[in-house]
């Protein structure tokens, strides 16, 4: 048996895994290319009908939001400033009021709960399934008052929610459906049913980690005109989108992407389509070679997925199996053999102290306005939700999508650490 790095053994690898994101030249040239046109927002050009009323459709902006649109078989792309205000954004396109109930996830971002904090809605919570670590829809009736608005579907990961269920128990309810696709930009069911285009709105997130990134930025899709129109309106001062510059019609805010930003994405995207093909194949390598060695499981993803992605492999842990190794300890010998894994969240959204710093109830709370019943406090949900408890606890060991852009032998050493830690699990049961 070979000894472990963390007990002074020579690690598995020594080499760092690709940097993310990733850059080249041609990065810097489109990025250049507009700090020297002087052209830095999307308004720098000269009206064009394209965008309607001080839009245009040359802009960097403009066409990164048509070629979105296209690459995701949607309607409309709405660029904005980051995946959370593009959650708040379509939460009010979505019509949420004080008082709404909004029902989400407990295992993911806080974004998808703050933008109905927002909104003065409150964030309902249903658990997780333990195979995928995405919302069990079966629970989402149960969960339904008078008071429900809307659903929150994350798909997390790269493991599409049950959307086909989500989307009917919408329609039996009058529910609209906010689709969080932060983490699935160019994901697809079959036959090309993309993220971000199944509900009545999507986002996405461009944010520094993110598998298209620019660092910080956002993306609103929606195949309806309507919607569409108010987001455009939303992220743009209010102002009216076939009205004067300064007609405002909507309480609005500056929320618009920057020229340089889109250029990024841009080259950013000529890149991306390579990328998850990378991804996609070293993903194949890994999830065979793991489940040979059976000491941890890939998440179950979807059946009907078409192209898949890998944002985040969440990988599940299973302490019966190793014997009683804490995981923690795991992801300490694992990282000492050269793979950058962790732990994921800490605990679930509701367990966050703005939870206990909101006044939901008095009748003076906004959270309050037309409610009949008082708001559930947030710790009633530990009981409610025991997989998303056990996942933060020591359910999932996380990789990120660089470890994944290497070569097969890259992938291969991921299986090789968690080998040579199960056979010395004896050695790490206390660190
Ligand atoms: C699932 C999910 N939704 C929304 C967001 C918010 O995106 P941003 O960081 O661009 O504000 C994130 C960010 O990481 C996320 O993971």
């Amino acid at each position: 048996m070979k000894k472990l790095a963390i007990h002074g053994g020579k690690p598995v690898r020594t080499k760092p895994y690709p940097a993310w994101p990733q850059v080249d030249e041609d990065d810097v040239q489109a990025v250049s290319e507009v700090v020297r046109s002087g052209k830095w927002w999307m308004y720098a050009y000269e009206k064009d009908p394209a965008g309607g009323v001080g839009g245009n459709g040359r802009s960097k902006v403009s066409i990164l939001e048509r070629e979105f649109a296209r690459i995701h078989n949607v309607k409309h792309a709405i660029a904005v400033s980051n995946g959370t205000v593009a959650l708040d954004i379509a939460c009010k396109a979505a019509g949420l009021k004080p008082g709404d109930e909004v029902i989400t996830t407990p295992y993911t971002f806080i974004a998808s709960s703050s933008c109905a904090l927002n909104a003065l809605s409150i964030p309902v919570y249903v658990d997780i399934k333990p195979e995928n670590l995405t919302r069990n829809p079966d629970l989402i009736e149960g969960a339904i008052t008078e008071r429900t608005k809307a659903i929150i579907p994350v798909h997390f990961g790269g493991v599409f929610c049950d959307m086909d269920k989500i989307k009917s128990i919408a329609r039996k309810h009058n529910l609209l459906v906010i689709e969080d696709s932060a983490h699935m930009p160019g994901a697809s069911l079959k036959v090309r049913r993309f993220a971000g285009s199944l509900g009545d709105i999507g986002i996405f997130s461009f944010q520094n980690s993110k598998i298209l990134t620019c660092g910080e930025g956002g993306m609103i899709t929606t195949n309806s005109d309507e919607m569409a129109d108010k987001c455009w309106s939303l992220r743009h001062m209010g102002r009216a989108r076939y009205g004067g510059w300064y007609e405002t019609v909507m309480v609005g805010t500056n929320n618009r992407l920057t020229e340089l930003q889109a250029s990024l994405l841009l080259s950013q995207l000529k890149k991306f389509f390579k990328q998850n093909e990378i991804r996609r194949h070293n993903a194949k390598i890994l999830f065979s070679e793991l489940s040979s060695i059976e000491v941890i499981t890939p998440p179950a993803y979807h059946p009907d997925t078409e192209n898949d992605i890998y944002y985040l492999v969440c990988l599940l842990y299973n302490r019966e199996k190793w014997d009683g190794a804490p995981r923690e300890n795991v992801i300490k010998a694992v990282q000492r053999e050269g793979i950058p894994v962790s732990a994921g969240y800490e605990y679930p959204l509701y367990k966050n102290p703005v939870f206990k710093n909101i006044d939901f109830n008095s009748p003076q709370s906004p959270y309050n306005i037309g409610r009949t019943k008082p708001v559930k406090p947030y710790d009633e949900y530990e009981n409610e939700c025991p997989v998303a408890e056990h996942v933060c606890k020591e359910g999932t060991i996380w990789l990120t999508n660089e470890l994944l852009l290497g070569n097969e032998e890259d992938t291969r050493d991921i299986v090789r650490a968690f080998e040579k830690v199960y056979e010395n699990r004896k050695e790490i049961m206390n660190l």
